[in-house]
């Protein structure tokens, strides 16, 4: 990297996280680089939320640093934290939306918490986001139980979008998904990147999702990173546990698509 370049969206080093006696990640490099679409797979248990709420500030390391845009956020206070947070936006597993609220109130609920905006301003801007993302007015005064499972997703990811994050985070967004719905949730998280321009950072253990929307593909193994690069190079891995955990899920990694760039 030269001095001029910016640095990258996200940069874990030696990043270490005990929990009691037990390390949960444990020397964990990392670089994600801005503009893309970043996946870290891994079995259960690997640690994968956990390294997602470390990036977020949600832990503190137990050693290591996180930078993010470059500013080691570990000595930071919880109340510069969350200035670092405002550049975050979560998708979280099953959408998480409140289900006594409409959708209007669920994608609202950040401007509502973080602005002073009139009520009108707020529902142009929901309805601006909504229809982005291809969902139209008629969703505005339904509740989460009235729409289906990729419309959740859709409706989750405006939530993510209303404060015009710089990152998305997404934990697991297609699990329990059917295959059809998995689809257009992955062309969702492509599509967010290219319309807001933001940087994705997407946990998963779906390899038919991963090699459809990476860039980069991290894997975490007992607590470290043990390979980071573009699909088909990951699917090559030199380390057989990692080529067993991608062959594992029946991928067909001679036919690799990917993103556009
Ligand atoms: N606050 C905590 N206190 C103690 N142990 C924790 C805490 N948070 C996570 N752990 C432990 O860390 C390990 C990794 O958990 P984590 O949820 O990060 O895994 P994961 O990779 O997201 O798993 P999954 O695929 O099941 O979602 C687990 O053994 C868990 O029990
Ligand atoms: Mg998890």
């Amino acid at each position: 990297m030269t001095e001029t370049e910016a640095p990258p969206a996200i940069r874990c080093v030696a990043l270490t996280k005990r929990f009691g006696q037990h390390t949960v990640l444990d020397g964990i490099d990392l670089v994600c680089h801005a503009g893309e679409t970043n996946v870290i797979i891994g079995g259960s248990g690997a640690g994968k939320t956990t390294l997602l709420r470390l990036l977020i500030g949600l832990e503190k390391p137990t050693s290591g640093r996180v930078e993010i845009d470059g500013e080691d956020i570990a000595p930071l206070s919880e109340f510069e934290l969350n200035r670092v947070r405002r550049k975050f936006g979560m998708v979280f597993q099953y959408a998480a939306l409140l289900d006594s609220l409409t959708i209007l109130d669920n994608v609202a609920f950040p401007l509502r918490e973080h602005t002073r905006e009139s009520e009108k301003k707020i529902r142009a801007k929901v309805l601006d986001k909504l229809e982005k993302l291809g969902l139209n007015e008629r969703v505005l005064d339904l509740y989460p139980a009235e729409l289906s499972g990729g419309m959740r997703k859709r409706v989750g990811l405006a939530r993510a979008l209303m404060l015009d994050p710089k990152i998305i985070v997404y934990d697991e967004p297609t699990s329990g998904l059917d295959p059809i719905t998995t689809r257009t949730v992955d062309e969702m998280i492509e599509q967010a990147r290219k319309l807001f321009g933001v940087t994705n950072v997407v946990i998963s253990h779906d390899m038919t999702s991963t090699f459809r929307i990476a860039h980069r593909v991290h894997v975490l193994v007992k607590g470290k990173i043990v390979e980071s690069g573009a699909p088909h190079d990951v699917a090559k891995s030199a380390r057989a546990d990692v080529r067993e955990f991608i062959e594992a899920s029946g991928v067909d990694t001679a036919n690799i698509s990917g993103p556009d760039r």
